[in-house]
């Protein structure tokens, strides 16, 4: 008996073996095995805890990779206030702040003024709860009084320990066994990057910040595992006599197993202060992640409370933010990119120059009436900024120094990519390319919508390999994409036989999507995610919405007479019978499959429109709970809408309803009605 090995044991070494990879990964950036050998360890456990489900622990690194879904996050009490901080672009203003901090020390009778200089991580703050050491909540600052309960995500990250280690000695003076760690979750420049890469044009997000913050409130929390977010630590709340000192919390909460960046500094003097202020200004951009300023922090932390605070931030603290980035470039010339929808939009090239953290040679100029705006011509000195954006934009035109050779940008006559006559729809500030069937680039742009997220989801299906099937003419339409033969796959540039097998696997799984979502995926102008729910709900097949005639598509719900159009636009076209042909073929989903479940029908009937911010739902759960109770969900008021939801500061929407003498409610009502 004695050389077999227990599971328990089994399992206890693979986790603390699991537990030291992600350490080496995340906070040492010195991995040992490589991506694919650390999931080949978690699979390992996984499949040892499903053999023994008794032994799964809350702090068992299996529960990171999610899989909970949260339909609402439950609105939690903050033990204590979350506090913001007061946020200054002036070096005079810091001063002052330092100043203040000075008289209110002199009072205490203090004499030495010793601050700390942390980074300002660009990120979304979250306090988590340990109780006896263990990871029981994680929460959103929401209004500092009341955040939103996202355990279940928090849990994902890998740099939040799931318990943390020596709890007894060092908490033993805490109430109730229980510890607040407040810090930020963010997204690393890389990570923010791949996942918009992934993500079509439409629906990428700004920054890391916007990236991380529509991440924490997702409700799948296998996606927010996905998406790698991190957290830096800078709070640790009860730590009793045992560390005075917020250089002390900083670094006990490294010996917690926390991340805090490990560049904070102890400033004696002010001129400690604008040292670091500066040397990160410049050090900054070689970060792997964002940063937008400097926090400052009285290292006392006793005489925090007798500084106090103001109603939304402390005395003893303050942001110092770095002021927007800018650089004069030259515009050598404006070429034309063709959306998948044939719009074009005019791209600046730019004399490259190195503008916060990175090289910009390039910068959309939105669309003509933009170049109007600005008045930019050809070879005009331009100012081009960065702010919380990854993307710079063109500010302005420097006119003094307009060069004798400026020339006017021209609207070009034809498609750049295929050279068809453009057109400019009347009251549109867009020209387009017409020739939708033929046109390289409007086919590559449907792929890759077709391909993306919230589509058909053929993850191994990214933009090089459609440029690639799409220039040797293997596929013109998505359709194609369901005859590629693993033989012809092989043979494209960086493919190989594994994964060209894993193409032609993905694109079978892919057939087991739901109707509505290949609705979305084919790309129908004016057809979202919300119109193509609604088309799919009308029209149970495809066959059927192929004959629907445009008056009809307009009754539907939230279908106006510009999406109607398109959809019937979309199936009058020749082409349209071979298309959908092959899609038939294809052995696509043509049709919805069963009806959908229905709690009660409390809103048979119903077209509910929502306004305004929810507190304990967000949009999609909210529609959801009205779907699965016979109603439907429509986007604009008309005397027809049924129902008005009114959240928190309601959009022009709710005076629409009132004058309209539509039903309108509030969350609570809602909330009861459901
Ligand atoms: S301390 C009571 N330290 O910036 C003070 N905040 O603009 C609690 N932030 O709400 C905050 N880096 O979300 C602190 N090193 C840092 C920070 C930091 C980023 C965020 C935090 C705060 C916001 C204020």
């Amino acid at each position: 008996m004695t050389d077999i090995i227990r599971p328990t044991d089994a399992i206890a070494e693979l986790r603390k073996e699991i537990e030291r990879h992600n350490h080496l990964y995340y906070l040492e950036a010195k991995p040992e095995i490589s991506d694919y050998d650390f999931d080949k360890l978690l699979e390992k456990l996984i499949a040892l805890e499903r053999q023994y489900p008794d032994l799964i622990t809350p702090d068992s690194p299996s529960q990171r990779v999610g899989g909970t879904i949260t339909r609402v996050f439950p609105s939690v009490q903050h033990r204590e206030p979350m506090l913001s901080l007061s946020n200054t672009y002036s070096r005079g203003e810091l001063e002052e702040f330092y100043n203040r901090v000075r008289k209110l020390l002199i009072l205490e009778g203090v004499h030495e003024q010793e601050m700390v200089a942390e980074l300002k991580f660009d990120g979304v703050a979250v306090s988590l709860l340990y109780r006896k050491g263990l990871l029981v909540r994680g929460a959103t600052r929401g209004d500092g009084l009341q955040g939103d309960d996202i355990t279940a995500n928090i849990k994902t990250i890998p740099t939040i320990p799931l318990r943390l280690p020596d709890f007894g000695s060092l908490f033993a003076e805490s109430e109730e066994n229980e510890i607040e760690i407040r810090g930020e979750v963010f997204m690393r420049k890389e990570d923010f990057e791949q996942l918009n890469d992934s993500r079509p044009e439409e629906d990428r997000f700004a920054n890391p910040r916007n990236a991380t913050a529509g991440t924490l409130k997702l409700q799948d929390s296998a996606e927010v595992a996905r998406r790698k977010m991190c957290f830096v630590a800078y709070y640790l709340k009860d730590s009793g006599a045992e560390a005075p000192t917020q250089l002390q919390r900083l670094r006990q909460l490294e010996k917690l197993g926390f991340y805090t960046g490990g560049h904070y500094r102890l400033c004696r003097e002010l001129d400690d202060i604008s040292k670091f202020i500066e040397e990160w200004n410049e050090k900054r951009w070689k970060l792997p992640y964002e940063t937008d300023g400097v926090v400052l922090k009285l290292n006392n932390v006793r005489l925090w409370e007798k500084l106090g605070a103001t109603a939304k931030s402390p005395r003893w603290a303050i942001a110092y933010k770095y002021p927007a980035q800018q650089a004069k470039t030259v515009l050598h010339a404006v070429v034309f990119q063709v959306g998948r929808l044939g719009s074009i939009t005019p791209v600046a090239e730019l004399e490259p120059v190195f503008l916060a953290g990175s090289t910009v040679s390039r910068s959309t100029l939105h669309n003509f009436d933009e170049i109007e705006r600005l008045g930019v011509m050809l070879h005009d000195r331009v100012i081009i900024e960065k702010s919380g954006e990854v993307i710079p934009k063109v500010l302005s035109v420097v006119l003094d120094e307009r060069p004798s050779n400026a020339e006017a940008v021209q609207v070009p006559a034809v498609c750049p990519e295929c050279g068809t006559p453009l057109e400019r729809p009347e009251n549109e500030v867009s020209y387009y390319c017409p020739n939708e069937d033929n046109c390289p680039a409007q086919i590559r742009g449907r792929m890759l919508h077709f391909a993306s997220r919230d589509a058909m989801d053929i993850k191994t299906l990214g933009k090089a390999l459609v440029d690639q099937l799409v220039d040797i003419g293997l596929v013109k339409d998505v359709g194609d994409l369901y005859f590629l033969q693993e033989p012809q796959l092989e043979r494209l540039e960086r493919m190989g036989r594994k994964s060209a097998q894993n193409l032609v696997r993905a694109l079978e799984e892919s057939r087991e999507k739901s109707y509505e979502r290949l609705l979305y995926a084919l790309g129908i102008r004016h057809v979202g995610r919300a119109t193509a729910r609604e088309l799919a709900s009308a029209y149970p097949s495809f066959d059927a919405l192929s004959q629907a005639s445009e008056e009809e598509l307009a009754t539907v719900p939230d279908i106006g007479p510009v999406v109607a159009r398109s959809i019937c636009d979309f199936f009058s076209k020749s082409s349209a019978p071979a298309f959908i042909e092959k899609l038939k073929k294809a052995g696509l989903p043509l049709s919805a499959s069963e009806p959908k479940e229905q709690v009660n029908s409390n809103f048979e009937g119903l077209s509910v429109l929502f306004t305004g911010g929810l507190d304990r739902y967000d949009r999609p759960t909210a529609s959801e709970l009205v779907l699965q109770r016979g109603g439907r969900v429509v986007s604009s008021v008309s005397k027809k809408t049924g129902l008005v939801v009114a959240g928190h500061e309601p959009g022009s929407k709710l005076d629409k309803a009132i004058k309209l003498g539509v039903r309108v409610v509030s969350e609570d009502e809602f909330e009861a009605m459901l």
